[in-house]
């Protein structure tokens, strides 16, 4: 290949690697590879300045500003660091610093936080607001977002700070807030995100910034910048960050020279693994701003900061065979056997490979040797195939193109990266899965019928859809072998339970894709009967909180298909909750008036507040937008929402000054006095 053509592939390669990045949020490959290739670039450009392009993509940061948001332009810009992965290069960092001041110099190193940067504006010593990095040069306002961390102090502590500062850190997503966050989006059939990162940036771009309170966000601050300072050096000002409030790391550490940065780096090596939120290296700082003004910066970095990055631990194993999972909605998921290996402390025997595009990109064959990685995802993942050990009679590997388990030609999506198994009634994973969804604690609730048991009852020809568990009988699962009398007293005990579960949570259990719990609770409040959500149209369906046109459009491919409609009418007459209870109107005085609840009440719980509502007409929102009549504001309420009210004029009452709205006829349960007192706290404690 000529040189101009190298260049040009390796553009190319590395734009479709910033694509998955930043766009989709799923890189396939290490970032240590991503820095391997954008290196090689450099060097190229730089030896053969003829080829040069001003949009090549060793000329941007890479940029994460999105759609839907406002774009602020930064005051100081938000540069990158110069990486490296050597020993030696962080030595000639120290020395070349060094070697211009003709000095020795002292230097602050960090945690280099594995998340996402963020730059919070103060003034006053109150949150102004929040931006992204961007490009660098303007990013996103993501303020309300930023709002609802609670490590982000709203008003500062203390005294003495700027009248207009800006602080820059690093959001992150801790591992157990981001274990959860994946199991629930596997649960809800959504694409689990690929590490922390991707999950904390992807978090702060999300438009509701109620779903992003629930989401366990963090913030490290680690850079302070404006006019009058406390000090003149950067160490003193981080200690004084934590005085005003700021959430600062206490690995912090000042070092005079690279044989106690190397300590530092080798010591957090180790402490890493014990952290509770991603890290994938050290950052080194000049501490004296001086000094750093004397060093400059480049257009991409400061020339007095360097980040040491950590290479993720990874095994060299040989790929035996790869298998192939379908899952209850059939979407197929490649996975490869290796021979076992040691990595970080388990033994590794499966790794993901997620989906084929995958493994063309890697060109991973069966009996490669392949690398695999543990980053701050969960199961591990092959990186990279060493062609030097590939042997010569190794054939390109064959993507399958029909079902492993019922032999149904497979079917891809536009825009999906996986292929599915399109035979949901006869593929026997498929129709096991989707049992067991719907048996499961958040849906249906039966007790007794486990994976094993589903697969018996299947066997025998008992089951083969949902609807076939109700017309299970006593005698038919007594005489099973391995299930007694216990357990079929058991089970018909559960199925008959479960026709008390209320509709939600039944229109969760049938597992129509992409509707979870929380959007079926959404959806059944809204719509109120099934009847209902089989005749939207998809604009009413959207009409419903939470709802986008995919789930409109996967709701509505559920009830055209004919065995689904089977199904639903099987249920029905085995009397399932296919309506939500119906609330008796007490009045009309709400009528054509909507609400949102937030905070905690004295009087009410909020359930109650919400039924007071709906017996008085009125409407329930989730979120705060410009539908919003009223917004009913506890103690403890998300600033957030009451900033967006206050922006809105949507008028903010108490909960006294709600029931007030629809009294006489509401029952509130207390004198008039402890009313009063009431308000007095709730109005104390608010305004
Ligand atoms: S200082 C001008 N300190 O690393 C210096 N950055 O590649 C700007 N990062 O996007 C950054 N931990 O989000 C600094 N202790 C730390 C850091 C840190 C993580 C991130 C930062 C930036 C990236 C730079």
């Amino acid at each position: 290949m000529d040189i101009k053509s190298k260049i040009e592939a390796l553009r190319k390669e590395i734009n479709s690697h910033n694509y998955r990045y930043y766009v989709e949020n799923y890189p396939v490959i290490s970032d240590f590879d991503f820095d391997v290739l954008l290196r090689e670039l450099q060097d190229m450009e730089s030896s053969y300045p003829q080829f040069d392009d001003i949009n090549s993509p060793t000329k941007r940061v890479g940029s994460d500003q999105s759609n839907g948001f406002e774009s602020v332009k930064h005051r100081y810009p938000m540069l990158s660091l110069s990486n490296t992965y050597s020993q030696d290069e962080l030595s000639d960092f120290c020395r070349k610093v060094e070697e211009e001041l003709e000095s020795s110099v002292e230097y602050v190193c960090e945690l280099k936080f594995d998340g996402t940067a963020i730059c919070i504006i103060y003034e006053d010593g109150k949150l102004l607001k929040a931006v992204t990095r961007g490009d660098g040069t303007s990013g996103d306002d993501v303020t309300e977002n930023v709002r609802t961390i609670n490590s982000v102090p709203l008003e500062l502590h203390g005294s003495g700070y700027p009248d207009y500062f800006e602080v820059r850190g690093e959001i992150l997503l801790p591992y157990s807030s981001f274990d959860r966050l994946n199991a629930d989006r596997e649960l809800n059939d959504e694409q689990p995100f690929a590490n922390p990162r991707n999950a904390a940036a992807g978090t702060l771009k999300l438009q509701n910034s109620s779903v992003v309170a629930k989401r366990n966000l963090d913030c490290y601050i680690y850079n302070l910048l404006g006019e009058n300072l406390p000090y003149k050096n950067h160490y003193d000002n981080i200690q004084q960050l934590k005085k005003w409030g700021f959430k600062v790391s206490e690995h912090v550490k000042r070092c005079s020279n690279i044989n106690d940065i190397w300590s530092y780096v080798e010591s957090i090596d180790k402490l890493r693994v014990e952290l509770p939120y991603a890290t994938d290296g050290v950052v080194v700082k000049v501490n004296r701003y001086d000094i750093q003004k004397q060093l400059g910066t480049t257009a991409k970095a400061p020339k007095w900061s360097v980040a040491y990055k950590f290479k993720a631990e990874q095994a060299l194993t040989k790929l035996i065979s790869v298998d192939f999972q379908v899952g209850r909605t059939g979407a197929i998921t490649p996975v490869a056997n290796l021979e076992p290996v040691q990595l970080a402390g388990t033994t590794v025997k499966r790794a993901s490979l997620h989906n084929s595009d995958q493994i063309t990109l890697l060109d991973i064959r069966v009996g490669d040797m392949v690398y695999v990685e543990k980053g701050g995802e969960i199961i591990p993942k092959i990186t990279e195939v060493e062609l030097s050990m590939r042997s010569s009679e190794s054939e390109v590997f064959e993507y399958i193109f029909s079902c492993p388990e019922c032999g149904t030609p497979l079917v891809r999506f536009e825009g999906e990266a996986k292929s599915y198994c399109p035979n949901q009634g006869g593929c026997a994973p498929q129709i096991l899965g989707r049992i067991e969804h719907f048996v499961a604690r958040k849906g249906m609730n039966i007790d007794g019928l486990g994976g094993e048991t589903i697969v018996l009852l299947h066997n025998n020809g008992l089951v083969n859809n949902i609807a076939d568990l109700y017309s299970l009988r006593h005698d038919q699962l007594e005489s099973l072998p391995r299930l007694g009398t216990k357990s079929a007293d058991n089970i018909v005990k559960g199925v008959a339970n479960s026709r008390n579960i209320p509709f939600s949570r039944v229109l969760f259990a049938l597992g129509i894709r992409f509707v979870g719990e929380t959007t079926a609770k959404y959806i059944a409040s809204h719509f109120k009967t099934l009847d209902a959500i089989m005749s939207a149209s998809v604009e009413q369906l959207i009409e419903a909180d939470e709802v986008g046109s995919k789930i409109a459009e996967s709701i509505q491919d559920y009830f055209k298909d004919e065995n689904n409609l089977d199904i639903i009418r099987r249920l029905s007459a085995a009397n399932l909750q296919m309506s939500a209870e119906s609330v008796e109107l007490v009045s009309d005085n709400l009528s054509g008036k909507s609400f949102v609840i937030s905070g905690s009440f004295i009087l009410h719980s909020r359930d109650e507040l919400k039924a007071i509502i709906e017996q008085h007409g009125g409407k329930i929102l989730s979120s705060v937008s410009s539908n919003t009549n009223y917004l009913i504001a506890g103690t403890k309420i998300g600033p957030a929402k009451l900033t967006k009210a206050t922006k809105l004029n949507i008028k903010i009452i108490s909960e006294n000054e709600f029931i007030n709205m629809v009294s006489p006829s509401v029952d509130v349960k207390v004198n008039t006095i402890e009313i009063e007192n009431v308000n007095n706290i709730t109005q104390g404690s608010l305004f």
